[in-house]
């Protein structure tokens, strides 16, 4: 590859583009054969921390680890070559300081591949946020409900409820448009406060759990593909996965206990 080989997958420049002319669709991905097959139909794949609910059973997310996002991070972007990846901060890897934050994100973008990290955070996050973005990483900041204050929140629940913590919410995500982000996620919001940021921010707002009133919207894919028997109100499932692997696992089964395969040697010769 030439040295300023033209790059065909979307950059956060596209991205940030995009508020006010195509609403951006972005899905949660951590493996290769989703990478493969969202690829051609999202504009933002979402290597979120949610795989430590998702795919390793955890209660929260806080448990999950820097290797665990870069082992994801990576395959998703070797399997994928359109989107832009944008990969998590999981707990503990940036709040300590800018400087533990640089050294973490500037991991996460060299050993993935990446176009961009995601942090949670408000105030407390401006000075991070502007280190990271002014020394070449992109920022998508998170705010609202903040999975990684699970415990401070005391459950998963709508934010911004009384007018001062919806104000306090507006002021994070302006705070978090001026320290540099290229794009803002709102989570677990009421539609008039959704609104009023999306209509407020010059950046566009990814909504989960926020009303179609943001510039693009986020949803945890196996959650949208009806893998659990239980998932926030908020989704809209668009599949049954559930009920095709239970299925299909039946059919797999009673197939070896009813000895109904191939024999081997159909299987190996080729065919001429
Ligand atoms: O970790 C994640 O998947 C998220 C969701 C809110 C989309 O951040």
């Amino acid at each position: 590859m030439s040295y300023h080989e033209t790059v065909s997958r979307k950059s956060v420049v596209d991205i940030t583009a995009q508020k006010g002319t195509a609403p951006i669709v972005v899905l949660t991905c951590y493996s290769a054969p989703y990478a493969a097959l969202l690829d051609p139909h999202v504009d933002i794949l979402l290597v979120g921390d949610s795989l430590g609910m998702v795919l390793y059973g955890m209660d929260s997310t806080l448990p999950v680890t820097l290797e665990m996002m870069i082992a994801h991070g990576r395959t998703v972007t070797q399997h994928s070559k359109r989107a832009c990846v944008v990969v998590d901060m999981p707990f503990a890897s940036y709040q300590a300081s800018k400087e533990q934050a640089f050294t973490n994100a500037a991991r996460v973008l060299a050993e993935t591949g990446c176009q961009a990290i995601k942090l949670e955070g408000g105030h407390e996050m401006i000075d991070t946020v502007s280190f990271l973005v002014e020394r070449g990483i992109p920022v998508m900041g998170h705010v609202g409900l903040k999975p990684q204050h699970i415990n401070r929140m005391g459950g998963y629940k709508y934010q911004g409820r009384t007018e001062e913590a919806a104000k306090q919410i507006v002021s994070e995500a302006h705070a978090m448009q001026e320290a540099g982000s290229f794009s803002l996620l709102i989570e677990g919001l009421t539609e008039p406060l959704a609104a009023r940021i999306s209509k407020e921010l010059s950046i566009p707002t990814i909504g989960i759990g926020a009303s179609p009133a943001c510039d693009g919207q986020v949803l945890v894919t196996d959650d949208m593909l009806g893998l659990f028997e239980h998932t926030p109100r908020f989704v809209k499932q668009f599949g049954s996965l559930r009920t095709s692997v239970e299925a299909a696992v039946k059919d797999y089964a009673d197939a070896v206990r009813n000895r109904s395969f191939p024999a081997a040697e159909h299987c190996y010769t080729p065919k001429r």
